[in-house]
């Protein structure tokens, strides 16, 4: 198909723990095998201006007000978008990335309760209107991922577990919203049965 030559832009969304970077890999290598050319991205930080806005977005020691917040993670996504997505995609890269726009959706929208309608505008101007081919969402359980993330936490990962619950809830409610794109796995189970959901999702779209 025509489409696929062009390359596909598939995100990996899900609280902190639930896999998605380990399962991006996997996916990486799966694609690699088959032929495809790939690469790996993430938000914050996947463009050159990106990585100080991760620095202070994660690792930032004093207050940082909640709209300051939103406007960095879509400086971050702006510049990566079309300096790195865009760019790859259109180069007909398989583009992998690791947080996207479901995430300021899913955190600062429910986790933060910032104004969901809000945020789907800027996050629009950010991408220039456009949304991922495929979005991956990992469902965890919270106390499984938070496990699995250990004890060096960064900014986020420190919040209260009512906001990682919204933070969860919220994730899911944003498939329902978006069927077509955003396919939710079961990440509770072990590496390679979650890949294996992985896989089929794969399997059926190429
Ligand atoms: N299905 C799984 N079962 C058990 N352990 C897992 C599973 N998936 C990942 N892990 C382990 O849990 C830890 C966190 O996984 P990973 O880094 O992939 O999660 P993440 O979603 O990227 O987390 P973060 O949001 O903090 O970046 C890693 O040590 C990884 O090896
Ligand atoms: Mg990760």
């Amino acid at each position: 198909m025509d489409d696929i030559k062009k390359g596909l832009f598939i995100t990996f969304e899900g609280i902190d723990g639930c896999g998605k970077t380990t399962q991006l890999e996997l996916l990486d290598k799966y694609l690699r095998k088959k032929g495809y050319k790939t690469i790996q991205t993430l938000e914050p930080g996947g463009s050159d201006i990106g990585k100080s806005l991760r620095e202070i977005l994660l690792h930032h020691k004093g207050y940082v007000s909640d709209i300051c917040e939103l406007f960095l993670y879509l400086a971050d996504r702006a510049q990566h978008f079309e300096t790195v997505i865009l760019k790859n995609k259109n180069e007909g890269n398989m583009v992998l990335c690791d947080r996207h726009i479901d995430s300021t959706v899913a955190y600062q929208g429910f986790g933060r309760m910032g104004d969901i309608e809000k945020i789907d505008f800027l996050n629009n101007l950010a991408t220039k209107n456009q949304k991922p081919d495929l979005t991956l969402l990992f469902d965890v359980d919270i106390e499984t991922g938070q496990k699995r993330v250990g004890k060096e936490k960064d900014r986020l990962e420190k919040e209260s577990l009512e906001f990682h619950k919204r933070v969860k809830e919220g994730y899911l409610k944003l498939a329902q919203k978006y069927p077509e794109r955003i396919k939710v796995i079961n990440a509770n189970l072990g590496i390679d049965e979650v890949f294996l959901q992985v896989q089929k999702i794969i399997d059926d779209i190429l």
